[in-house]
C-alpha cells in the first residue's frame, strides 16, 4: 500500500507512515476541533508535494475559507487557486442528491488523473439531506467512491452534542464507509481547551491506538503529541519468535513454517501490545501438534 504523507506534523507516525493512497480518510469533530484546518492542511501537503488539489465544501462558501487559510499564514492557496493547481467545488447550499449523482460524475470523468487529493468538508449537510438512512447510505458511499476515483479522498464529519459518543447513525454510516476514521474530541474548558486525537480504525494499516494530545498553531495548524507511541519500527519481539519458531521447526508443516516467518517479518513490537510472546508461541505449536 503506497502511503501519503498527511501535511499533520506528527500524525504520520501514528499511521505507519501516512495515509494509503487512494483511500477515503473521515475526521470527525464537534465545532471547533479543527477539522477545517486538518482538509486544508491535507491538501495544502499535496500541492506542496506537485500533486493537485479539490476543495469540495458543503457547508461555508469558498471566500470563507480562503479567508480562515490566509488568516492561518497560508496565502500560497491563493497562487494554487489561481494557476488552478487548486479547484474549488462550492456546494453549499445546493440540492446534493443532484450534486451528487449528476455533477460530481460529470467532473470526475472530465479529470482524468488519479493522484489529486480531495477534501470534503464537511459530509454533514448531506446526511441531514434526508431522513432514510439507506438513501444517506447510498449518497454517501456513491460519492466517497466517485471522488476516490481521482485520488486520495479526506473528508469531516461533524460531531453534534460534544460527548464523544460515535455510535448515532449521523456518524455510524460515513465511519462504516471510510477506509480511516479519525476523531479529533475537543472540550472547551474554564480557562482553556483539551484537544485530544485518536485514530478509531484504519484498513489495511497499523496505527497507533492511544490518544494523542494536539494543538492548533498559527502558520503550522494542527500538531499531533506522538507521546508513548515509540515502538513504532522495533521489531525485537517477533525476531525472538522467529528463533524460537526455528527451535521447533519439526513441528510444524513446512508451508505454514514459512508462512508464520513471513507473517513474523510483517509485525512490529508494538503490534503485541501486552501479549505475551510466549503464550502465542505456545498456541501456535498446539494448533499443529499431533500432525
Ligand atoms: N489563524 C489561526 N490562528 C490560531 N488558531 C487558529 C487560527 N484559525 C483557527 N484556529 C484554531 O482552530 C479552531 C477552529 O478550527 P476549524 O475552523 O478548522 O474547526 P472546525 O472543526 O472546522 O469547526 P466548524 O465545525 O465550526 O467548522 C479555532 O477555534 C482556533 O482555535
Ligand atoms: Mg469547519
Amino acid at each position: 500500500m503506497k502511503k501519503i504523507k498527511s501535511g499533520i506534523y506528527g500524525l504520520n507516525e501514528l499511521l505507519d507512515g501516512g495515509i494509503n493512497e487512494n483511500s477515503t480518510t473521515v475526521v470527525i469533530g464537534s465545532s471547533g476541533a479543527g477539522k477545517t484546518t486538518f482538509a486544508t492542511q491535507f491538501i495544502r501537503r499535496g500541492l506542496e508535494g506537485g500533486q493537485e488539489g479539490i476543495f469540495v465544501s458543503l457547508d461555508e462558501n469558498k471566500e470563507q475559507i480562503i479567508r480562515e487559510a490566509v488568516e492561518m499564514g497560508w496565502s500560497e492557496i491563493l497562487e494554487y487557486l489561481d494557476k488552478e493547481l487548486l479547484v474549488f467545488i462550492d456546494a453549499s447550499g445546493r440540492e446534493f442528491s443532484t450534486f451528487i449523482k449528476k455533477e460530481l460524475p460529470a467532473f470526475v470523468s472530465d479529470w482524468g488523473g488519479s493522484r489529486a487529493r480531495i477534501a470534503i468538508d464537511p459530509l454533514t449537510p448531506v446526511m441531514w439531506s434526508t431522513k432514510d438512512p439507506y438513501e444517506q447510505r447510498d449518497l454517501i458511499s456513491f460519492m466517497l467512491k466517485e471522488m476516490r476515483k481521482v485520488g486520495t479522498v479526506l473528508s469531516t464529519l461533524e460531531e453534534h452534542g460534544g460527548t464523544g459518543d460515535l455510535s448515532g447513525t449521523e456518524t455510524i454510516i460515513p465511519m462504516y464507509l471510510a477506509d480511516c476514521v479519525i476523531h479529533l474530541r475537543y472540550i472547551p474548558l474554564e480557562g482553556g481547551v483539551s484537544r485530544t486525537m485518536k485514530i478509531v480504525k484504519c484498513r489495511s494499516s497499523r496505527h497507533s491506538e492511544l490518544s494523542h494530545p494536539y494543538y492548533i498553531m498559527k502558520g503550522l495548524g494542527l500538531v499531533v503529541e506522538k507521546g508513548d507511541f515509540e515502538k513504532g519500527t522495533t521489531d525485537k519481539i517477533p525476531q525472538e519468535m522467529k528463533k524460537k519458531l526455528l527451535e521447533k521447526k519439526s513441528d510444524i508443516p513446512p508451508q505454514v513454517f514459512s508462512r508464520l516467518e513471513k507473517a513474523l517479518d510483517e509485525l512490529k513490537d508494538v503490534d503485541f501490545k501486552d501479549m505475551k510472546a510466549s503464550n502465542l508461541i505456545e498456541s501456535i505449536l498446539n494448533e499443529y501438534s499431533g500432525e
